[in-house]
């Protein structure tokens, strides 16, 4: 069986939570396609490589490294994410990851877009900024406003880039993560998928 959920949305928004349950759930593979991101602008400024050519040579080693969570990690993720090569090196792998038998979730920017513009289920997860930077905030420490700060950078870069911009998919379901607790949110998708998968 080959089904598809895509899952995007601005940073924090609840993306891989959602994708996670999902994926327990129904037994799906799950790709968090922002960490291939992460790890091509760590890569690249950890070993002085170009963008592409580090996007180009992306390892299970890169992806494993312990730091692509930080703040400094999704800013590097955002800039060499408007490089059009590397997005095109990342994309067959993400285009194979989708297709695999047994299902699939991939959570990221341009999943219902651009990645998998036929995914059975495609969900565009939102919550306001402040929202977000706090969830964030919990999650990292640090100074609240720059973490804000940061988060707002992060989704403007994301949204005005001219390859594969942050955007809901026409037929996606926006579902804003603002007041609802993960259960309620896991709820609503797992209730889209089933209906999809009836
Ligand atoms: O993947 P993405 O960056 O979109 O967000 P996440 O890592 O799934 O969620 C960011 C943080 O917000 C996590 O600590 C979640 O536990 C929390 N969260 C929440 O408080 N309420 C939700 N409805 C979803 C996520
Ligand atoms: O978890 P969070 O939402 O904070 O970020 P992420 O999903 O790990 O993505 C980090 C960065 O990678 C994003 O800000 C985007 O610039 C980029 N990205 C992308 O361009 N396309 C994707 N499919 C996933 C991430």
């Amino acid at each position: 069986m080959q089904f598809t959920v895509a899952i995007d949305g601005p940073a924090a928004a609840g993306k891989g939570t959602l994708s996670r349950a999902v994926a327990e759930k129904f037994g799906f593979a799950h790709l968090d396609t922002g960490a291939l991101y992460r790890a091509v602008g760590v890569k690249a400024e950890a070993e002085g490589l170009d963008p592409v050519a580090a996007a180009r040579s992306l390892t299970p080693a890169d992806l494993a490294r312990a730091d692509l969570r930080t703040l400094a990690a999704g800013q590097a993720a955002s800039k060499v994410a408007v490089i059009p090569e590397v997005r095109q090196a990342l994309l067959d792998y993400q285009r194979d990851f989708a297709r695999r038998a047994g299902g699939a979730v991939l959570d990221g920017r341009d999943i219902g877009t651009v990645i998998c513009p036929t995914a059975e289920v495609k969900l565009f997860v939102t919550a306001s900024a402040e929202v977000r930077a706090h969830r964030r905030w919990l999650e990292l420490g640090g100074d609240e406003a720059q973490v804000l700060a940061e988060v707002r950078a992060r989704d403007e870069r994301d949204m005005n880039r001219a390859d594969a911009p942050l955007k809901p998919a026409e037929d996606a379901v926006q579902i804003d993560t603002s007041d609802m607790s993960i259960e309620a949110a896991v709820a609503a998708a797992c209730d889209l998928i089933a209906k999809a998968m009836a």
